[in-house]
């Protein structure tokens, strides 16, 4: 079953622990945006926030990094408790190396691609990784509209995992835009990961949108 990953970005900053706890038992992990206002244009928090939150939740943390030099930071967010650290490949000149370097720390290692970079660009990593994040939005900003192409993406990427016999080694996650109608799509195109900011954190009742969306 799909699996959907509420996203802290649209949580009320004011009270992190509380929309965590709300989620806790529906939510198939908790996925974390890190932005450093010069890889995407907005700004968020760093491995202090993740360590606080750690005690507080036994969900999966996934630590989606947009930031310009990931190399310095996937430390921090490691022994901050990150349990996956996904990377752009945008701003990784020596991926390969990157996600070794992830991978030494205990964590598993993801790579994201920006709506307009072609899935070819990870073909040759595909040995060194855990997961790909098919962004459905240019990042940045939650609760803005999914880009159909890219959602149509992430369907061939699937089916290109299919054919190297990769798809139950590599899970294929969408971010941004993602809604009851776009999840839908998503579902048939047998993406493995949703992650859902304003479907989850914008509605009265969390567990019931996630519920929903599956
Ligand atoms: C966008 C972030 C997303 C975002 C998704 O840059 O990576 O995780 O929070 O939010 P929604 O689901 O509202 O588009
Ligand atoms: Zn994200």
């Amino acid at each position: 079953m799909t699996q959907i990953f509420p996203s802290l970005l649209s949580a009320d900053f004011s009270k992190l622990r509380e929309e965590v706890a709300a989620i806790e038992k529906s939510a198939d992990g908790l996925h974390l945006d890190i932005m450093d206002g010069h890889f995407v244009p907005n700004l968020t928090f760093g491995p202090p926030i993740v360590a606080k939150l750690r005690p507080h939740s036994k969900l999966f943390f996934d630590c989606h990094l947009m930031v310009s030099n990931p190399d310095e930071l996937i430390e921090g967010f490691a022994k901050a408790g990150a349990d996956r650290i996904t990377v752009h490949q945008e701003a990784c000149p020596h991926l390969h190396r990157t996600l070794q370097a992830i991978k030494a720390l205990g964590c598993k290692a993801g790579v994201a691609i920006n709506p307009a970079t072609p899935i070819d660009t990870v073909s040759h990593i595909l040995g060194e990784v855990d997961l790909i994040l098919v962004m459905t939005v240019n990042p940045g900003f939650g609760g803005q509209k999914l880009i159909p192409e890219a959602l149509e993406k992430a369907g061939a990427l699937v089916q290109a995992l299919e054919a190297k016999g990769l798809k139950d080694k590599i899970l294929v996650q969408i971010d941004g835009g993602v809604d009851p109608k776009t999840c839908k799509r998503a579902q048939e195109l047998k993406v493995d990961i949703l992650v859902a900011g304003n479907a989850v954190f914008g509605q009265k009742n969390y567990s019931e949108a996630i519920l929903s969306l599956k």
